[in-house]
């Protein structure tokens, strides 16, 4: 691994790259990702960071075309769906609880090559916090944020490889559910993420970026 891994990319580019990247509403369904490149955007995936680092989530990439065909039907037809080269379903944890952080625990000990009753502490704390959460948290709605974090992590490690984008939340979360067998595994369907190229007569690619301004969004105190 490099030393400076963080030194990759200017500052003037990273917001370039920002401002290039925009919700694709039309891809080009001739255009596919390389391999090498998607392995890499599944490591954005997997070492996209959680809270407790317990990773509440299954990032379900979609690829026979059949079932794309059924999900876009539960996607109110969204093409993108279908025409990405690639299509991933977020799902979160349902019912998260000591099992959970059990695995965790069990993981990082074996990567970190410790004992278990090294982490007898982070383990009790996981523990109590599935068990009795603080009363602002409900369990399976901080689960889906944990994975929202993914999806960002996801988007833009794909725009600094000029690869084009689209979150998609406007899709019927019982069909996606039932189409890809979550609950029974433990999970539910957050959101899609639709990956690949613009196609070359995309609006969306030409509207101008719109947000607030930054001294509205961003304070310091
Ligand atoms: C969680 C999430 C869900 C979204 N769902 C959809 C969707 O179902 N269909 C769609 O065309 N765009 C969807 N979008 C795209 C947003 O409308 C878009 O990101 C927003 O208008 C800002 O525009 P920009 O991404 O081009 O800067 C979604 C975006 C997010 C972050």
């Amino acid at each position: 691994m490099s030393p400076t891994p963080n030194a990759a990319i200017s500052p003037e580019r990273l917001v370039e790259t920002l401002r290039w990247r925009y919700a694709t509403k039309k891809f080009d369904p001739t255009r596919k990702i390389s391999d090498a490149e998607w392995r890499a955007l599944e490591q954005s995936l997997v070492l996209a960071p959680s809270s407790f680092g317990l990773q509440p989530w299954k990032f379900v990439v979609v690829d026979d075309r059949a079932l794309r065909e059924q999900l876009m039907a539960a996607s109110w037809n969204q093409r993108q769906v279908l025409d990405a080269s690639h299509y991933v379903v977020f799902a979160a944890r349902r019912g998260i609880g000591r099992a959970d952080t059990e695995r965790w625990v069990a993981r990082l000990a074996e990567v970190r090559n410790l004992p278990v009753d090294a982490l007898a502490g982070l383990a009790k704390g996981m523990a109590g916090f599935v068990a009795s959460p603080p009363a602002h948290v409900q369990l399976d709605a901080w689960c889906a944020k944990q994975t929202y974090i993914a999806l960002g992590f996801a988007m833009e490690a794909a725009a600094l490889l000029g690869i084009d984008t689209v979150a998609m939340e406007g899709f019927d979360p019982p069909k996606y559910d039932a189409l890809l067998r979550l609950p029974e595994r433990g999970y539910g369907a957050i959101c899609g993420l639709a990956l690949g190229y613009r196609a070359a007569d995309d609006k969306n690619a030409g509207q101008l970026k719109a947000r607030f301004p930054l001294d509205q969004v961003v304070e310091h105190v």
